[in-house]
């Protein structure tokens, strides 16, 4: 039986490997964390994370042929093919701080892979991780073998977090990276013959290693850039009168650009897009590409003004205040359908409000009070860390308040920033919760969710990324 075991039980390796389980009942998957917290909530029926579909797969499998565990060196040194999808955080000191990864939880998950490996192994990285990466890795695993042949392959993970699952059963398409040589041909075939249990072989694309590792950081920019170009133009909209959601349709239309990821929203968030693009930048600069690196770089600016224009809106609407003001805030994940708050919009919306010194009530129906406070807490970068290792702050933000359902978030608030787009905030009754606010009561739809002229006859002022001003918004015009 071919034994898989995967270091790093997160939101990439815990959701992979249990399709690789359901998929290949003939394959025994091990996935392994040094975090006992994180291993003992996938052994139980509260998963770490929130994925739909999640829990059915890992029910399915778990105790049959997928085990989580915190004995890693055991689980490493029994497998056939090692995945490994560790932590790459940014750096935040010495050379390349804010833009190069730091890669010492690869360096150590490779150390001890040549450690306590004794039989061949296939190593992959599944982490996204920088363009040559896998070579470093296997400088290490080879000068440290005591004779045992490694080969690494790069297989990138493309899922997106809330269609995990769907994304994982029915990819766009498998990219496998390995060396050009006979061996490294024979491990690529291995891994191809895992994924060829259930994805069609001619979607299996196989490259050289540098090609796949480029390639994931390359989709990940691509995307961003597309909600940044549109982000760019929801503010021309505004400014003009167009409509971003008309624009972007028309645009979409087009099929040599396609409808996909054209939503205006108050900007991307999410572990993958700035990493890698500040990832992308760095290797430019190091390879002497100026100008290719500063064309990246506006993407992340572009997402930058999004959410500082947003909060400009905010508080120039309100007069130019909003210090003392009740502000609900609906919605804290970086997308709807996760709990996922890594590098969410809403940190830094909210850290914008705060220092204007306003009071947030905050209601997102997947993210806790305590990841909330932690979040608003923490420095730009400290995300990244294995959840026991992360910097934890004395003190808890004390204008904010968390509570568990949106009529409490916006009682006897002064506006409402949607940050977002649960569907259940489509739904609301928001004439009750128009009745329990301050007046003139505003809201501000970072993600283009509510009907706005529903709400203009309640009696709202409204703001919607992108759209025609509200007179009132035109008479407060937001100065960045
Ligand atoms: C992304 C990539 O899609 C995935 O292929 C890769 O493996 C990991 O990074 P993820 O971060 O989970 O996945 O979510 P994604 O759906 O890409 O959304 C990223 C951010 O962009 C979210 O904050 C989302 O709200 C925002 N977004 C997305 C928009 O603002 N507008 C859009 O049209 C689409
Ligand atoms: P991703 O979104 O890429 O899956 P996560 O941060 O969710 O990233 O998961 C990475 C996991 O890797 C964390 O649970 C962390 O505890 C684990 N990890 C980091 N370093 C090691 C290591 N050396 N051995 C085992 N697990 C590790």
């Amino acid at each position: 039986m071919v034994k898989i075991c995967c270091i790093g039980a997160g939101y990439v390796g815990g959701p992979t490997m249990a399709v690789i389980a359901l998929k290949c009942p003939d394959i025994e998957v091990a996935v392994v964390d040094i975090s006992v917290g994180r291993i003992n909530a996938w052994n139980s029926d509260q998963l770490p994370i929130y994925e739909p579909g999640l829990d059915e797969v890992v029910k399915q499998c778990r105790g049959k042929n997928l085990f989580f565990s915190t004995d890693v060196e055991k689980h490493v040194s029994e497998a056939d093919i090692v995945f490994v999808s560790v932590n790459t955080p940014t750096k935040t000191q010495g050379l390349g701080a804010g833009k190069a990864a730091d890669l010492t939880y690869w360096e150590s998950a490779a150390r001890m892979i040549a450690d306590v490996s004794k039989s061949d192994k296939i190593v992959v990285e599944k982490s996204t991780v920088p363009v040559k990466t896998a070579e470093a890795i296997e400088k290490i695993l080879t000068h440290n073998s005591k004779g045992i042949n490694f080969q690494i392959l790069s297989n990138p993970e493309f899922l997106a977090e809330g269609t995990a699952i769907q994304d994982l059963f029915n990819p766009d398409r498998v990219l496998i990276g390995g060396r050009e040589t006979p061996e490294g041909q024979k491990a690529i075939k291995a891994l191809r013959d895992v994924y060829a249990h259930w994805v069609p072989v001619e979607r299996i694309i196989c490259t050289n290693l540098w090609s796949a590792e480029l390639s994931k950081l390359a989709a990940n920019a691509f995307l961003a850039q597309r909600i940044s170009s549109v982000n760019a133009m929801s503010a021309l909209c505004e400014a003009t009168g167009a409509d971003v959601t008309e624009v972007s349709h028309a645009v979409g239309k087009d099929t040599r650009i396609g409808p996909k990821f054209l939503n205006a929203s108050v900007g991307f968030g999410g572990s993958c897009f700035q990493k890698d693009i500040l990832n992308l930048v760095y290797i430019c600069e190091c390879n002497g590409l100026p100008e290719v690196a500063n064309y990246w770089k506006q993407v992340i600016k572009v997402n930058d003004y999004q959410k500082t224009r947003f909060v400009n809106r905010v508080v120039s609407s309100m007069f130019n205040t909003v210090s003392g003001k009740k502000i609900a805030i609906l919605g804290f994940a970086f997308k709807k359908d996760t709990g996922d708050t890594r590098e969410t919009p809403a940190i830094d919306v909210c850290k914008g409000l705060l220092g204007d010194k306003a009071h947030l009530s905050i209601y997102d129906p997947q993210v806790s009070g305590e990841q909330i406070q932690r979040d608003l807490a923490m420095k730009k970068f400290d995300w990244d860390h294995p959840i026991h290792l992360q910097p934890l702050s004395p003190t808890s933000v004390k204008q904010v308040s968390v509570v568990w359902d949106a009529y409490t978030a916006t009682k006897d608030a002064h506006g409402i920033c949607i940050l977002t787009e649960w569907d259940e905030f489509k739904s609301l009754d928001y004439k009750k919760i128009y009745d329990n606010m301050q007046k003139p009561a505003f809201v501000f739809d970072g993600r283009n969710v509510v009907d706005a002229e529903k709400l203009r006859e309640i009696g709202f002022i409204v703001y919607s990324i992108g759209k025609p001003l509200d007179a009132w918004l035109k008479d407060m015009p937001a100065v960045a």
